[in-house]
């Protein structure tokens, strides 16, 4: 798991969209879906699936459904300087390691890792700040207090396992072309040429909106926002039915 925060501050900019009027009652799929920022401030609809392709993250929004997390012996105490560093071997996604919820908590609060300057820094940060408990606390509070994450269907697979789906709202927040921070497995890069092939195939019988940087010349923005200091918008394919349902 090589990221924190997701959409958590700018979900608010495409919430007009998948809440519209125009959706209500229809299935939502959330298709890397993340640590759920996005699906859990998703209302009125009749079903929510978020996916991922990271074994330990779907593993992590488990625990956190259940309740068990809160109670996890993790944070319940105070972690010592020794503990931290060996958590940071825990967290990696790759190779034949079990997945379990101390690997998917490591995960989680380590997230900020692949980048080395920015891991440096946040070290103090959790030696200071009880930060891995604060974390783990932020998640559950955010998360827990949610009727659609709490109905949520949770599942480990790739978005293409979809690619049949017919009158669903899709939300696609991929990992942001150009970097190599958000690959759940180094070796097998995501293929965005494929994806937006893929996207655009889907966006024939869907509602499909995706969260990106850049899009192809035949995607329209239908919103535009700042993240971490970068312009992200929000693509429709021109003319699908998401294009006509923003118009409105
Ligand atoms: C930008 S993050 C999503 C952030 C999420 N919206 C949030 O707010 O927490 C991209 C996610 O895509 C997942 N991912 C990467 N390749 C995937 C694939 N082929 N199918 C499904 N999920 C994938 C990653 O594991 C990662 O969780």
């Amino acid at each position: 798991m090589s990221y924190n925060g997701g959409k958590q501050r700018s979900v608010k900019h495409i919430l007009p969209f998948l809440n519209h009027a125009a959706l209500d009652g229809k299935e939502f799929i959330d298709a890397m879906g993340g640590f759920g920022n996005v699906i859990s401030n998703v209302v009125n609809k009749r079903l929510y699936i978020l996916t991922d392709m990271n074994p330990l993250l779907i593993h992590l929004l488990k625990a956190v459904q259940s309740g068990r997390l809160e109670t996890h012996k993790y944070i319940r105490k105070k972690m010592s300087k020794a503990k931290h560093k060996r958590m940071l071997n825990w967290k990696g996604v790759n190779g034949d390691k079990p997945i379990n919820l101390k690997r998917a908590i490591a995960a989680y609060v380590y997230s900020h890792w692949n980048n080395t300057t920015g891991y440096l820094d946040m070290y103090g940060k959790f030696q200071e700040r009880d930060f891995p408990r604060n974390q783990i606390k932020y998640l559950c509070k955010t998360l827990s207090s949610k009727e659609s994450f709490k109905q949520c269907h949770l599942r480990v697979c790739s978005y293409e396992f979809f690619l049949d789906a017919e009158d669903v709202v899709l939300y696609f927040d991929p990992p942001y072309e150009g970097t190599v921070g958000y690959h759940v497995n180094r070796h097998h890069a995501f293929d965005h040429v494929n994806f937006w092939e893929n996207v655009r195939a889907l966006s024939k019988k869907n509602f499909v909106f995706v969260s990106e940087m850049k899009a192809p010349a035949d995607f329209v923005a239908v919103t535009s926002y700042t993240k971490n200091r970068r312009w992200e918008h929000l693509f429709v394919h021109g003319g699908s039915k998401a294009h006509n349902m923003a118009k409105l």
